[in-house]
């Protein structure tokens, strides 16, 4: 035998005496064998199989098992093995489940459906080194905290940014968000706010009630949150409990005209499983949904058609937890096949942290750590197929890729799909599958939905909020003015104040289709102004519902509060003193100088005399003895002055000179035409003041009216001195400030808004007037820190920024 064949005879004989005894256990702490693919390999599933979730979940796992094992390029030559562990609905008996489940060596835990169990076996596998393949959907169990929790479906995350979309979608500002208290509910909810508030919405009350809490319970929660404004309630609650909640809004009227209310996919899941009840879905009209999106392909339309078949289920239908489920396993399976391709092995070791302490009956020692349990991760994260719910593949943050729901409406007998929602373009009625083929577009105007049909059998888009029926009106503020009492002032009447914006909010709400109980508070103590800054101030505090009265929309306001339209044009102007000059006999004197008269007077003459110079000769009009030569000079000259010579010029070098002249006096009689009329009706100014921008560059003091924004304007965007800005308290004091001048005491000017000035210059008797352009342009509108008591015929829901100060 040569050397080569005597190494191959010596290598067969070392292999036929160890991997016998390696099978036979010759090492302890070795499961399978460490060289070659073990006959099997175990995987847990944790479920609570008697619940909505978890009677899809299991037919599902088990179907897919069985596929494994059928399909030759998969695993080849190792079984797939199933361990189930029933979670059952307890917290704690579902934590036991899940370590005794541990404890029989599993490379990798599918499940549990439970946030709160999920929490606490993710502890567990971390320390175990098991990947947990989970379908709890809390969008705080991260995977940054929990190395080895990886979800394989939809994190609730994009579920809420979903939500907040709708919201944003149908122009509802506030919501009520009604949830199991709860990990998976109180997080989930925590996480709509969040997305609310980058819409300008928010959640305005959080009504949580407990995992076990009572039909009573419900009742009197459900009671609570009817007596609030918002009509939009998003329930986002257990499948095993969410219908009877319905039963329970029934009958308190609240399915009715009016209201919103929006499921996260805990009701898709409910209803995908069960035969549809008539009466469950007479409950559910108008109610819209969110159901994990999964592309329509024969793979789903084949498992479907196999669910009847299927092993051990109880529900002849399945919802989309069955599908992930299925592509959980085949997840597993993939990962387990690269694993051992990879020279991945099998073994679990003791892990020392785990002893058994003063002889505790809690065999912990028992619970083993899996060796190669970060290189099955690190495969099962890298991993990329497509499934019956579409490509599974990881992102950077361990979520699903590509993550959609479908936009439901309970409508008859079934769920009506009116658009999808996907994380790149929003809301759409074209699936997302093809948006991905398209630039993404998450933009306002590319949000499209089909028409809902809402409670009360309405297409018309509710309203989202009522009054609260809480006996408290809307808290409105007014301004207590002391100056320009016409726009708003006290009243003894009922109402406690009168005035033109009074009125002017009366009249708009009356025309509201619904009553809209509001009380007015005076604001500031009637004997100066209030400001204008604070009451906008308080009300952003919400200190107030809304503000009413003369209240400017600037930019600054707008940033805390938003104004509806502008009900009455204003902006900022200057007033001034002018002098009134009495006219004179003689004004006719005044236009021309007594210089400009005498060269008008020697012009004359001397265009007179060259005429005469080049006429004389040949016209006869210009003939005659010297007395009379030198009368129809003078006669000629001064009648051109009216255009009224009736000689007629005959040469050609008198008619140019003439046809100059004679525009040359046009010029002369217009300029002194304008001058005169200016003289005897245009009053003068008498601080010279001619605008914003000759008042800012004389050192002159500067009035402004009490409580108004034109004082900081004044000194922040103008850069005006505070030291010039003097502060004018009443309307008597308008008229002595501009009557004193700075001379005396006053103001040189007073800079305030159109409307107050208006009205000051149509009650002065003094002679006042704005003086230059109006320098801002603005307009007065009522405040609210949202509009939401009257968003549609009142107001816009956008920021009023139309300020056109720099
Ligand atoms: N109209 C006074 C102010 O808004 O400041």
């Amino acid at each position: 035998m040569d050397a080569q064949v005597k190494r191959r005879v010596f290598l067969l004989l070392v292999s036929c005496i160890w991997v016998p005894m390696a099978v036979l256990g010759g090492t302890e702490n070795v499961t399978v064998s460490s060289l070659s693919r073990p006959k099997v390999v175990k995987f847990g599933a944790l479920f609570t199989v008697n619940s909505v979730i978890g009677s899809s979940v299991m037919p599902a796992i088990l179907a897919a098992v069985d596929d494994v094992n059928a399909d030759s390029t998969v695993l080849s030559g190792t079984k797939l093995d199933v361990i189930t562990q029933d979670t059952n609905c307890s917290g704690f008996i579902g934590t036991i489940d899940a370590l005794q489940l541990m404890e029989k060596e599993v490379v990798v835990a599918v499940g549990p459906q439970s946030s709160g169990i999920a929490h606490v076996i993710s502890h567990v596998v971390n320390e175990l080194r098991v990947p947990l393949l989970s379908f709890a959907t809390d969008p705080t169990l991260s995977s940054l905290q929990y190395q080895y929790f990886l979800r394989t479906v939809t994190n609730d995350y994009f579920q809420m940014y979903a939500i907040a979309d709708l919201v944003d979608y149908y122009g509802w500002k506030e919501v009520i968000a009604i949830f199991v208290d709860d990990d998976n509910g109180r997080n989930g909810i925590s996480v709509l706010g969040d997305a609310l508030a980058k819409k300008r919405a928010k959640i305005s009350y959080k009504a949580a009630f407990s995992p076990g809490a009572t039909m009573s319970d419900i009742d009197d929660l459900l009671v609570s949150v009817n007596l609030m404004e918002a009509r939009v309630y998003i329930v986002h609650v257990n499948p095993d409990t969410g219908l009877s909640f319905f039963s329970k809004a029934k009958k308190l009227g609240m399915m009715s005209s009016g209201y919103v209310w929006i499921a996260t996919d805990w009701l898709p899941s409910v209803l995908d499983s069960s035969d549809s009840n008539k009466d469950t879905m007479d409950v559910l009209q108008g109610v819209v949904a969110l159901r994990h999106h999964t592309p329509d392909s024969d793979k789903k339309k084949t498992f479907a058609s196999r669910w009847k078949n299927l092993k051990s289920i109880q529900t002849s239908r399945f919802n989309s937890y069955a599908l992930y489920a299925y592509d959980t396993v085949w997840l597993v399976a993939r990962a387990l096949d690269l694993f051992f391709k990879n020279g991945g092995n099998v073994t679990f070791s003791d892990d020392p942290s785990l002893r058994d302490t003063n002889g505790s009956a809690l065999k912990l020692s028992s619970l083993r750590v899996f060796d190669q349990g970060q290189k099955l991760l690190q495969i099962l994260v890298g991993m990329n197929f497509t499934g019956l719910t579409g490509q599974i593949q990881f992102d950077p943050q361990k979520d699903l890729i590509h993550p959609a729901y479908d936009v439901l409406n309970v409508v008859g007998t079934g769920l009506r799909t009116i658009g999808y929602w996907s994380n790149y373009s929003g809301l759409s009625v074209i699936t997302p599958e093809v948006l991905y083929t398209k630039p993404a577009n998450t933009s306002t105007s590319n949000q499209h939905l089909y028409n809902a049909i809402w409670p009360g059998e309405t297409i018309k888009r509710p309203r989202g909020w009522v009054f609260p029926n809480n006996g408290k009106p809307l808290r409105i503020a007014i301004p207590f003015r002391v100056t320009f009492e016409e726009f708003v002032k006290k009243d003894k009447g009922p109402a406690g104040v009168k005035g033109y914006c009074i009125d002017v909010f009366e009249a708009a709400i009356d025309l509201l289709a619904y009553p809209v109980p509001h009380v007015y508070i005076l604001y500031g103590d009637g004997k100066r102004n209030p400001s204008f800054n604070s009451i906008v101030n308080d009300v952003a505090q919400n200190k107030y519902d809304a503000a009413v009265g003369d209240i400017a929309i600037t930019t600054n306001r707008t940033r805390i509060v938003d104004f509806t339209q502008p009900y009455m044009e204003s902006g900022l102007v200057v007033v001034a003193p002018v002098k009134e000059t009495k006219s004179s006999p003689w004004a006719f004197f005044k236009p021309f100088t007594i210089q400009m008269w005498g060269v008008t007077g020697v012009f004359f003459l001397f265009v007179g005399s060259v005429i005469w110079i080049l006429e004389h000769r040949m016209n006869p009009e210009f003939r005659g003895p010297p007395r009379k030569q030198l009368i129809t000079v003078f006669w000629f000259s001064f009648s051109t002055m009216f255009f009224a010579h009736r000689e007629n010029t005959l040469s050609t070098l008198g008619r140019c000179v003439l046809i100059f002249w004679l525009f040359v006096v046009l010029i002369i009689n217009s300029s002194y035409t304008a001058s005169l009329t200016s003289i005897l009706t245009v009053q003068k100014l008498s601080s010279g003041i001619a605008g914003i921008d000759s008042l800012i560059s004389s050192p002159d003091p500067i009035g402004v009216q009490d409580g108004s924004f034109a004082y900081n304007y004044l000194i922040d965007e103008l850069h005006v001195p505070k030291s010039r800005l003097r502060i004018i308290k009443s309307e008597a004091e308008y008229v002595s400030a501009l009557q004193q001048g700075p001379k005396g005491g006053g103001v040189a000017a007073i800079v305030d808004e159109l409307p107050y000035v208006e009205l000051f210059l149509s009650n002065s008797k003094c002679i006042f007037r704005t003086v230059g352009q109006e320098f801002t342009k603005s307009g007065w509108g009522f405040v609210s820190i949202s509009f939401c008591f009257c968003y549609d015929e009142l107001t816009v829901r956008h920021k009023t920024i139309f300020m056109t100060y720099k």
